[in-house]
């Protein structure tokens, strides 16, 4: 074990330990004036990457959803999810004008962390395939297929894929927990179509979707309001409806709509006004992607949990925080969750009982004083409203961008946010905090005609709605 600062005395111990918080919470300080700069830089970013391909950090993909969903899809649809640490498969009956979704199942499976950073594309997609192969063989008599006509399947890849056509496009890096060379640069719907073939899965990709996007179009079918989707989950990401006029780098015939989905890949945003501490230099510099995804990397969930941990382990190494040695457990990368910081943050009772419990059965830490605990969820604090606080700033963007963000005479619109993604939809502090924060850059009177609403699980569904849409067959009651 590493020993700390034997000699230093109790109390400059301490003293040292406030410094260090204190001066963490000066760096991701994210006052209103700052939030409004990150906004203004993004607003600039999205500009770029609509004028030229590569234009911008901000990749502002064409998506090639140029009609959302219109709530008269119907017919059986599939939808495959694959972007987090677990993968979806779903089916969907739609029923039709008036109907909705009639029925709907889904398996969840996680992916074992080996194919997320293997080598080869073959072996995360072959694993893929097989599940989906094993829920379709599961097909029950709820669900009819039609006879001669083939399955179709929505397929939700949330990474950032320059798309060729509705259903089809190239990866461009990796994003997150994976990192597979080989797949990069890749057709990713052709190397799933081959997975399918390996299998002998007869089915027909008609739509390749972002979660983002997916969401969207979930949030579409069910509510006319939705024109944006936000994720917040492992990862984070944001989709819109913009005038495909607006959108320079578009060399493609003018959809009937006027307008465009397009996929921000905002968890790639970067500038001098994003509050960044030493921590999160050196969390970057250790991750699968340095120098990539810096918005994503200070407000995901992916991330929050392992900021806090390198928090608290400097704390140790430099203030013996807890105790003459460091735990050991408190140098293990990703060892903390955000869900534990989420559940350490909103612990409610009188001596912080959950914070104990969590010191104790991750970090294997049994000596806390309330005291102690009480620092601990003041970190937990500072590093989610710190999160929750940037999000803010990336819708208002958003909104400023779509010309949402005032309100004018006589004029009586409702913009619906879809919301989707763990860390939103668990961690209550996050969402009051991005609410407030949003009510606080808006005003109340703009602030009033928005609404983030919780999207469960719509990016899955949306790709099956996207899959009906784009059927080769009639897939609704037009
Ligand atoms: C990452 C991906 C992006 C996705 C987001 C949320 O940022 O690059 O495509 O939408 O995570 O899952």
């Amino acid at each position: 074990a590493v020993v700390v600062h034997r000699r230093m005395k109790k109390s400059a111990k301490w003293v040292k330990a406030m410094e260090i918080v204190k001066d963490f919470e000066i760096k991701c300080s994210t006052p209103i004036s700052r939030l409004r700069q990150v906004a203004d830089g993004m607003i600039v970013e999205m500009h770029a990457g609509l004028a030229s391909e590569g234009g911008s950090k901000l990749k502002m993909l064409v998506t090639y959803v140029d009609s959302l969903p219109t709530g008269k899809e119907k017919g059986l649809f599939y939808a495959l999810d694959l972007g987090g640490t677990n993968f979806r498969v779903l089916r969907l009956q739609l029923g039709g004008k008036g109907h909705g979704i009639i029925n709907q199942q889904f398996v969840e499976v996680s992916i074992p962390p080996s194919l997320m950073t293997g080598d080869s594309s073959d072996a995360l997609f072959d694993f893929i395939v097989a599940k989906l192969a094993k829920f379709i063989a599961q097909e029950g008599s709820d669900f009819k297929p039609t006879p001669d006509r083939q399955r179709e399947l929505g397929f939700t890849f949330s990474f950032p894929v320059v798309q060729t056509s509705i259903a089809s496009g190239t990866l461009l890096k990796w994003t997150k927990g994976f990192s597979i060379n080989e797949a990069v640069g890749r057709d990713v719907v052709a190397e799933l179509t081959k997975a399918m073939e390996r299998h002998g899965l007869d089915m027909r990709v008609s739509a390749l979707v972002n979660d983002t996007v997916g969401t969207l179009a979930g949030g579409r079918f069910a509510n006319n309001d939705v024109v944006a989707a936000v994720i917040l989950g492992t990862g984070s990401n944001a989709a819109y409806v913009e005038r495909a006029s607006a959108i320079p780098k578009w060399h493609g015939p003018l959809p009937k709509s006027g307008e465009m989905v397009i996929n921000m890949e905002w968890g790639n945003f970067k500038s001098a006004h994003l509050p960044l501490s030493e921590y999160d230099l050196e969390l970057d510099a250790e991750s699968l992607n340095p120098g990539d995804q810096i918005y994503e990397k200070v407000m995901s969930g992916m991330y929050l949990g392992e900021i806090v941990r390198r928090v608290l382990s400097w704390l140790a190494q430099e203030a013996a925080f807890f105790g003459d040695t460091v735990p050991p457990k408190l140098k293990v990368p990703f060892i903390l969750g955000t869900p534990a910081v989420s559940a350490m943050h909103q612990d409610t009772s009188p001596d912080l009982k959950m914070v104990a419990n969590h010191m104790k059965d991750i970090f294997e830490i049994s000596n806390t004083s309330l005291k102690m605990r009480k620092v601990i969820v003041h970190i937990c604090s500072i590093v989610a409203a710190r999160g929750a606080r940037l999000s803010a700033a990336g819708v208002l963007s958003i909104m400023r961008k779509m010309g949402r963000d005032t309100v004018k005479e006589g004029e009586k619109h409702r913009t619906v946010i879809a919301m989707d993604g763990g860390l939103y939809e668990h961690y209550t502090e996050y969402r009051k905090c991005l609410e407030n924060c949003l009510h606080e850059l808006l005003g109340t009177e703009v602030f009033k005609t928005i609404v983030l609403e919780l999207s469960r699980d719509g990016s899955g569904i949306g790709a099956a709605i996207l899959a009906a849409s784009h059927s080769k067959y009639l897939g609704s009651d037009d």
